[in-house]
């Protein structure tokens, strides 16, 4: 990295310095974040590095050693000139440029200029929070070089808003909040009406966590995401009617079972089953890895994804592929989809004599029935994003 930037930045003047952020999965707790509830993410150790210096002429350089290969040159911008979402073929930049125009909103000055050289090993596009971790990863760079004084959970909130407001995906706070303030050997288990959070460890016994990207380009997941928020909204307006609740995850099931009348749509009260459903599984899933009951574990990550499937509508064929043949697998422990769906990966928890087995066997039948080519990877879980 050292050598392509001083050859992409032609800056051999200033000193750089490393950073890192790690991509996350979510291990339950899916669509709850936007709904006031729980989620149980951790960081994984798949991510994104990036090298970063100050310099004086104050202008911002971007580039994308995973993204850019077709250039020889940065992309380059005055911190002045940032306002709204580019519309051009490296559309990636969008991502540091909402953290700009985000921290500029908050009054934090760029009185220097900054290079910037990203790298990441996370696959982009599967439900890993690649967009997340270069939000994240460019606040750390930007506090780290320019004196920005931003915690953690700051980092993950403004990352958030600008991924809300620049980039305009409607997402919650948990990617953003997993890739911030993970732990290595650690779980998440984080209150998203109030941010507070508990470090879970990561008990697995003999058991791995094994993602399968099931390689289904997802791009509908900005709208379909958008849907999905919408419609969570209207059944809360029309149990707010009836019942005084800010949010759909402070129900309980008995509750939401008591005021389903209210809710005009069937499609939305869909959404808000799964919900209120999910939220009850992460805290119960949480509590039984608490309590190394890791059987109890995978069944909940089971339900969650058929709820995913049935009542939320997220996920597609090629991931119900992934799970079901998971929960055929002699040695799994539990399997669902993780992140927003339509595509992206699913995680499971395998018994670490049958990993290679898992995915040997789940990679060949996957291929027979769908034509794709599963990627497996095995992961550890990691600290949050910071300097290195
Ligand atoms: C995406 C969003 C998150 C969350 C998940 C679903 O990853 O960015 O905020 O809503 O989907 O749980």
């Amino acid at each position: 990295m050292q050598e392509t930037f001083t050859k992409i930045f032609n800056n051999t003047a200033s000193k750089t310095t490393k950073f890192f952020a790690p991509g996350r999965v979510n291990l339950i707790g899916e669509h709850t974040d936007h709904e006031g509830g729980f989620v149980f993410p951790c960081a994984i150790d798949l991510g994104i590095s990036a090298l970063a210096a100050a310099r004086p002429e104050k202008t911002l350089r971007l580039y994308s050693m995973n993204f850019d290969s077709e250039f020889n040159s940065p992309f380059e911008i005055s911190f002045d000139d940032v306002h709204e979402k580019l519309n051009i073929n490296r559309s990636w930049v969008n991502y540091p440029l909402g953290v700009v125009n985000v921290l500029k909103s908050h009054g934090y000055k760029f009185n220097s200029g900054v290079d910037i050289l990203y790298s990441g090993n996370l696959p982009d596009g599967a439900g890993l929070s690649s967009s997340a971790a270069i939000e994240v990863l460019t606040v750390k760079i930007f506090s780290g070089l320019l004196n920005f004084d931003i915690d953690g959970v700051n980092a993950a909130k403004l990352s958030q808003e600008a991924e809300n407001n620049f980039v305009g995906m409607h997402c919650g706070i948990m990617d953003q909040f997993a890739v911030s303030m993970g732990k290595k050997n650690h779980a998440v288990l984080l209150n998203c009406s109030t941010l507070e959070y508990f470090y879970a460890p990561l008990e697995l016994g003999d058991c791995k966590i094994v993602l399968a990207n099931s390689n289904v380009p997802h791009s509908l997941v900005g709208s379909e995401y958008n849907l999905r928020r919408q419609q969570c909204e209207n059944a809360l307006k029309d149990i707010q009617a009836q019942k005084n609740i800010s949010c759909l995850c402070e129900l309980t099931q008995n509750e939401l079972d008591e005021y389903s009348y209210c809710v005009n749509d069937p499609v939305d009260l869909r959404r808000a089953i799964h919900a209120v459903n999910e939220n009850s599984r992460a805290l119960r899933a949480s509590e039984a890895l608490k309590n190394g009951d890791l059987l109890t574990f995978g069944k909940l990550m089971n339900a969650s994804h058929v709820s995913l499937r049935d009542f939320y509508e997220v996920t597609v064929k090629e991931t119900d592929i992934l799970a079901k043949l998971a929960w055929n697998f002699e040695g799994v422990i539990g399997s669902r989809m993780t992140g927003g769906g339509f595509g992206g990966c699913t995680v499971s928890i395998v018994n670490e004599k049958s990993v290679d087995k898992f995915i040997d066997e789940i990679g060949r039948k996957y291929k027979d029935l769908t034509g794709l080519k599963a990627d497996f990877y095995i992961t550890g879980s990691s600290d949050g994003a910071g300097k290195l």
